[in-house]
């Protein structure tokens, strides 16, 4: 029988096989590493905004409260983006004719919001509750970082699904006293996990059922 195929062919095709097995799990453990990167999550990223609004000049600064401008954040799922006229209360006297302020006059002028480019957004599958959070004692910076520091805002956290659940299979070493939950500075005079655990006991909060799928998507 003639040969079709010279005898290194299947040298050849056996190398080959090899290259494609070992690209194809190398490509893959690329996806898996990048699946929980920065790029992915979109942490310490910074957006693009309409006017440069800085956390560290106001909440930090300035000490002026979180919920002064994210006025739902105790009472609804969302925390809420402060409308022109929360900006205006100061801005009406301080810094009126500031040139990064155009925006805002330009926004009160025409009775037209401005647009805020989100930055610690879920995906819409995913169901979320600021108040619960916030009542039960979690920290704003617990999941937002260190606000009061920060010139414009970007992720300091994943906000995934690891981390939810990290949080919901063991909540108490997050818990604080519910007057500190948006103070960046807050530390704890005792043993954190001690505190916690009163805290879970004193606020009925029960860990069974918070990591169920339901709890999250709805
Ligand atoms: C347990 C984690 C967690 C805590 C605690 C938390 N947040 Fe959030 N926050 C999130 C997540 C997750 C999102 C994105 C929600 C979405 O896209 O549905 C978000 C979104 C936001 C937004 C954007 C828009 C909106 O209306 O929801 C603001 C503003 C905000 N948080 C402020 C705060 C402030 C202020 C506090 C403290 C009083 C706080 N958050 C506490 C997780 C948290
Ligand atoms: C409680 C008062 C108060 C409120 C409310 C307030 N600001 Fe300011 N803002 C100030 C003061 C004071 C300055 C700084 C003046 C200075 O640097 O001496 C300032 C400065 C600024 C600047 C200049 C850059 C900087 O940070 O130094 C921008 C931009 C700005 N504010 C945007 C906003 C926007 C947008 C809102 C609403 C979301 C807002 N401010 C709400 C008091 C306020
Ligand atoms: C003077 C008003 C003001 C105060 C005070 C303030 N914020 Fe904000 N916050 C804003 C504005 C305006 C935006 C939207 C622009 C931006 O992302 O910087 C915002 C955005 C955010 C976001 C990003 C939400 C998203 O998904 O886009 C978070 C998180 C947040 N604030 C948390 C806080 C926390 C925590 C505090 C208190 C330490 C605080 N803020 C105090 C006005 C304020
Ligand atoms: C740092 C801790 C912590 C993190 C992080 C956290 N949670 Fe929670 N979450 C809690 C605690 C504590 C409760 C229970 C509150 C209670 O029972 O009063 C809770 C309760 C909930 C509930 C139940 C609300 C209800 O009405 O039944 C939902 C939904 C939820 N969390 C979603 C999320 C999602 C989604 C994330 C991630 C983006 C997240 N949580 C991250 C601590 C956390
Ligand atoms: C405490 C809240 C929470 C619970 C409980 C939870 N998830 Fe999630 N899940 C999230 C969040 C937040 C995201 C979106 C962010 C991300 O990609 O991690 C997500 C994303 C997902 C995704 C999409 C993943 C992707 O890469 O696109 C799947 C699938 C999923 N969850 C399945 C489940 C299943 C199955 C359970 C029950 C075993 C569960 N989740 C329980 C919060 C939760």
């Amino acid at each position: 029988m003639t040969q079709i195929f010279r005898r290194s062919a299947d040298t050849w095709l056996r190398a080959g096989l090899l290259l494609l097995i070992a690209g194809l799990s190398g490509g893959l453990l690329v996806a898996l590493t990048l699946d929980s990167t920065d790029y992915r999550t979109g942490r310490n990223w910074v957006v693009e905004q309409p006017l440069p609004f800085s956390h560290a000049h106001h909440a930090g600064e300035l000490k002026i409260d979180c919920r002064y401008c994210h006025s739902a954040v105790q009472s609804s799922a969302m925390a809420s983006l402060p409308p022109t006229e929360t900006c205006m209360s100061c801005h009406s006297q301080v810094w009126t004719n500031a040139d990064v302020l155009e925006p805002l006059r330009k926004s009160l002028r025409e009775l037209e919001p401005l647009h805020w480019q989100r930055v610690a957004k879920l995906p819409d599958y995913v169901y979320f509750h600021h108040g619960v959070h916030v009542n039960a004692g979690v920290g704003c910076s617990e999941c937002h970082g260190q606000v009061d520091r920060m010139q414009l805002m970007f992720k300091a956290q994943p906000l995934n699904m690891g981390q939810c659940l990290a949080c919901h299979r063991d909540p108490a070493p997050h818990l604080r006293p519910l007057e500190q939950v948006t103070n960046m500075q807050w530390k704890p005079s005792e043993d954190r996990r001690r505190l916690g655990e009163r805290l879970m006991t004193a606020r009925h909060i029960d860990t069974r059922g918070l990591t169920d799928c339901g709890t999250c998507h709805r």
